[in-house]
């Protein structure tokens, strides 16, 4: 049996340029996802988990480009020890397939993937199928072995060997409703208003004033912003991905023009490989059409693993053209009382004492006991939902 479908490249080619020349898509939808599904009842199965499912949806709707499927040894090597593809493109973070030995495919053969259900979701026409040293990928990637570091545990819990190959996915997403929009979806939503500059934010948090600040700042010098929201999986004690899209609905509501934003959903997984993740974060968004991508303080951190600053050096070891999406760094920011607004240590010359800054634990703890957070750091309306939600969460 031969993959159902071949690269589907975008038929529009408004806005930017995907990453690697054009938007690699490997998904198929209605009678061919039918026919491939019956195709697949022969052929020998693996249930994928919950993150090698975002990444397979991802690699199917082109976020990915120009991937078209989980890495072969050759992009595996790169990417880990010098963040490129084969071909010379930049990619930081590696999209495998990992398995344990003895469940290991045969190379020239297909599988079908399936999820933890069993639901077919597509079949990988196998490539190759390699090990790899997951202590060298901790230290590479994440810059730590520490077992405690989520995405490190995450990867030492997987299989020991990669299956490498290109993938043909059944169009269904995870997340399905009016914020699923993939690529060509907000391309042409950027195309439709006339968007020529759009900024893409990064987020696995619930939005505060800092976000807002960051996200407006970059608005005034762009056409439009796209929200994406970051909505696979993500650690435990991250707040669930309905609350924190319930959070921008209340702030959108109230506070941003309808006609400068997209909210939309990354149904991708969090690596909180800090660094190397918002280099991997800023491609996919050019994928989705964004020129430019908000790189703040630590971004996509985890402890105290990387430096504040870490992730926009990174960009500077980059071709600027190679990447193709401009980075926007911004400091830290906060309210100042005596600024009277939002700051950073840019633009404020007061002290900390001045500064309005509560730490993600006291935060919670208010939110708990039914308080609302000073509005100098969230919005009310957002606080409220946060509320909310806690009342009907047990502590853990
Ligand atoms: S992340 O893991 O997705 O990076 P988060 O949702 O908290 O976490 O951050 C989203 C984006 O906002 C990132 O680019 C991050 O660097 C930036 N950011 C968050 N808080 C601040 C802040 N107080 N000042 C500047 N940038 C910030």
């Amino acid at each position: 049996m031969t993959a159902a479908a071949s690269d589907r490249t975008s038929a529009k080619t408004d806005g930017i340029t995907p990453h690697g020349g054009r938007l690699v898509q490997r998904q198929v939808s209605g009678q061919e996802a039918t026919e491939l599904g019956e195709r697949a009842r022969s052929l020998p199965a693996l249930r994928l988990n919950a993150r090698q499912l975002c990444d397979l949806e991802l690699i199917g709707n082109g976020a990915f480009s120009p991937l078209t499927g989980f890495m072969g040894p050759d992009d595996y090597e790169r990417v880990v020890s010098e963040m490129h593809l084969a071909n010379g493109l930049p990619w930081s973070i590696p999209v495998t397939l990992a398995v344990n030995e003895v469940d290991a495919p045969v190379v020239g053969g297909e599988i079908a993937l399936l999820d933890q259900q069993g639901s077919f979701k597509g079949v990988l026409q196998v490539e190759s199928v390699y090990s790899y040293d997951r202590a060298r990928e901790a230290r590479e990637v994440y810059r730590t072995e520490d077992p405690n570091h989520p995405g490190v545990a995450a990867m030492l819990a997987q299989g020991d060997t990669l299956v490498g190959g290109t993938v043909t996915v059944v169009d269904s997403p995870a997340t399905p409703g009016p914020y699923h929009l993939p690529p060509v979806a907000t391309r042409a939503a950027f195309a439709e208003r006339g968007w020529r500059t759009i900024v893409g934010f990064q987020t696995r948090n619930p939005v505060h004033r800092a976000h807002e600040y960051i996200q407006k700042c970059a608005l005034e010098i762009v056409d439009g912003l796209l929200l994406h929201p970051l909505v696979g999986e993500t650690k435990s004690d991250d707040i669930p991905a309905p609350v924190r899209m319930r959070c921008y609905e209340v702030l959108l509501a109230g506070y941003y023009p309808a006609d400068r934003v997209i909210l939309g959903v990354l149904p991708a997984a969090m690596r909180y490989a800090g660094p190397r993740e918002a280099i991997f974060h800023a491609l996919v968004r050019k994928n989705y059409g964004c020129t430019h991508f908000i790189v703040g303080r630590d971004h996509a951190g985890v402890g105290n693993y990387y430096g504040t600053y870490d992730a926009q050096l990174l960009f500077d070891q980059f071709d600027p053209a190679a990447l193709g999406i401009v980075p926007l760094k911004f400091e830290n920011t906060f309210f100042c009382t005596r600024c009277g607004g939002m700051a950073s240590g840019k633009t404020c010359p007061h002290t900390e004492s001045d500064r309005v800054s509560l730490s993600g634990t006291a935060v919670r703890a208010m939110l708990r006991e039914g308080k609302l957070p000073p509005p100098e750091f969230t919005r009310p309306e957002v606080a409220q939902v946060l509320i909310d939600d806690l009342r009907q969460t047990p502590v853990a």
